[in-house]
């Protein structure tokens, strides 16, 4: 089929590879020439594991291609989809003007009856808003509006794209659901389930999980708080809860709580979109209090460990919101280096891959080019982000270059031995500490 996809961020890229992947002719389009400069020499605008080789590949196999223009990528396309940004406004609300933009560019340039694609998170009842204005921009075409969230993860996109646990589609009509099961036949076919509602249930159902992820990590990140003050170890008792298959054991590392452009901008959108119905849904608001509670508990935890953080060295390792990526929009790390420094602290940051995205969002940010000089003359050190590196760490090299031996691990990367063994004082997330005597 002949596929456009308008957008070409963290999930119009990993979209663009896996349609032209399963055998589709793709071609992806954006607003920034820069990306889509980059892109054509398959040069992906950000970090993503797999994802530059894969590029390469789909671009030599001669169905993918980048554009860069709207009135070049969407004429003769059977199926159009929209990957823009839904950042939110002040108010928490979802920004369409990106989606809306895209849709006026749909309605000056499709030929054919192509199908339009929501891949973007949105409010239910989007898909209205899209029809109307596609109605009203007087073009004699049968434009049809379908929703397929997308359940991509970062770190993880391509793999995730290509081997879904479930492809969603709401659509509201028979040519609707018949043209996206084309879309997605290969995978199928293969096995892949499909679950097919209409479409306002889809665009829910995507606030409704994303919404649910950010309650069980909140949940584990509580249920932290209170293994630290009972004396017990959380990770044991979520082995046991994740071992019962009705609860799961995904998502329930606790830390310094969730971040990214998804989860903490969803929740808020579900919840106004709720009370736009008449519904208040304190739970929501009671998962992003748990949320911030995380946080703060790992900020306490420095300032109780260095007795008092102003004027002390605090060394950050992980900048990035989660292991794999270079994304720090939301992070809780970026946020902490905040929170540290307005309490006159002194911050220096590493990350694997997140460092020039850390500059940019937070200029005053000291960065250094490895965990040893990070820790160098530390009053305490702060695993922020799992990176897989940092579980390698030669702790005692660390403790050496530091002022204190003072070791906050907030998601639990340290080896217990390796911490025993470097005699550092160690504060985990969610067990209790353990201090050389
Ligand atoms: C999330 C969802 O997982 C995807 O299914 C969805 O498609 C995507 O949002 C989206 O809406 O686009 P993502 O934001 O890439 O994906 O990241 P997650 O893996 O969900 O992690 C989000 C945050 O939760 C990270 O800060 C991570 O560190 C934190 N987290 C995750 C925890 O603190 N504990 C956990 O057990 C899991």
């Amino acid at each position: 089929m002949r596929i456009a996809v308008i957008g070409t961020g963290h999930v119009g890229v990993p979209t663009c590879v896996a349609l032209s992947h399963i055998g589709h002719h793709v071609v992806g389009t954006d607003l920034d020439q820069e990306k889509i400069g980059g892109l054509q020499q398959g040069i992906p605008p950000f970090f993503e594991p797999g994802l530059p080789e894969a590029l390469v590949t789909e671009l030599r196999s001669g169905r993918l291609r980048f554009a860069s223009s709207s009135g070049e990528a969407i004429p003769e396309s059977e199926v159009l989809f929209l990957c823009v940004a839904t950042e939110p406004e002040s108010d928490g609300r979802a920004n369409l003007d990106a989606l809306e933009r895209a849709a006026r560019d749909v309605a000056r340039f499709a030929t054919g009856d192509p199908v339009v694609v929501e891949k973007s998170t949105v409010p239910s009842g989007t898909s209205e808003r899209l029809r109307r204005m596609l109605a009203d921009s007087g073009r004699e075409i049968d434009l049809e509006v379908v929703s397929n969230p997308e359940f991509l993860r970062q770190g993880s996109a391509l793999r995730d794209a290509l081997d879904p646990e479930r492809i969603l589609i709401g659509a509201d009509s028979a040519r609707g659901f018949e043209v996206m099961r084309r879309v997605y036949d290969p995978l199928i076919s293969r096995g892949h389930r499909v679950i097919e509602t209409d479409v306002r249930t889809a665009e829910l159902a995507k606030y409704a999980c994303n919404s649910f992820l950010a309650l069980k990590i909140s949940y584990a990140n509580a249920l932290a708080s209170l293994c630290e003050r009972m004396g017990l170890d959380v990770g044991v008792v979520t082995e046991v809860m994740g071992a019962d298959t009705r609860i799961g054991g995904a998502f329930l590392s606790p830390g310094l709580g969730f971040g990214g452009s998804c989860l903490p901008k969803d929740l808020v959108a579900f919840e106004l979109l709720a009370s736009d119905h008449g519904y208040e849904f304190p739970l929501l608001r009671e998962i992003r209090a748990l949320n911030e509670e995380a946080l703060f508990s790992v900020l306490r935890k420095v300032e109780d460990a260095t007795g008092g953080m102003k004027g002390k060295r605090i060394c950050l390792l992980g900048l990035s919101y989660k292991p794999n990526t270079d994304d720090v929009r939301g992070s809780p790390a970026i946020e902490l280096a905040r929170r540290l420094m307005a309490g006159g602290a002194e911050v220096v940051g590493y990350d694997p891959q997140a460092m020039p995205n850390a500059k940019s969002e937070m200029g005053s940010l000291e960065l250094a080019s490895d965990p040893y000089e990070a820790s160098s003359a530390a009053d305490c050190l702060v695993i922020c982000t799992e990176w897989s590196e940092f579980a390698h760490i030669d702790l005692e090299r660390m403790k050496r270059e530091m002022r204190s031996p003072v070791v906050v691990d907030a998601r639990m990367v340290l080896n217990p031995d390796d911490v025993r063994r470097a005699r550092v004082e160690y504060y985990p997330t969610g067990s209790p500490p353990s201090i050389p005597s």
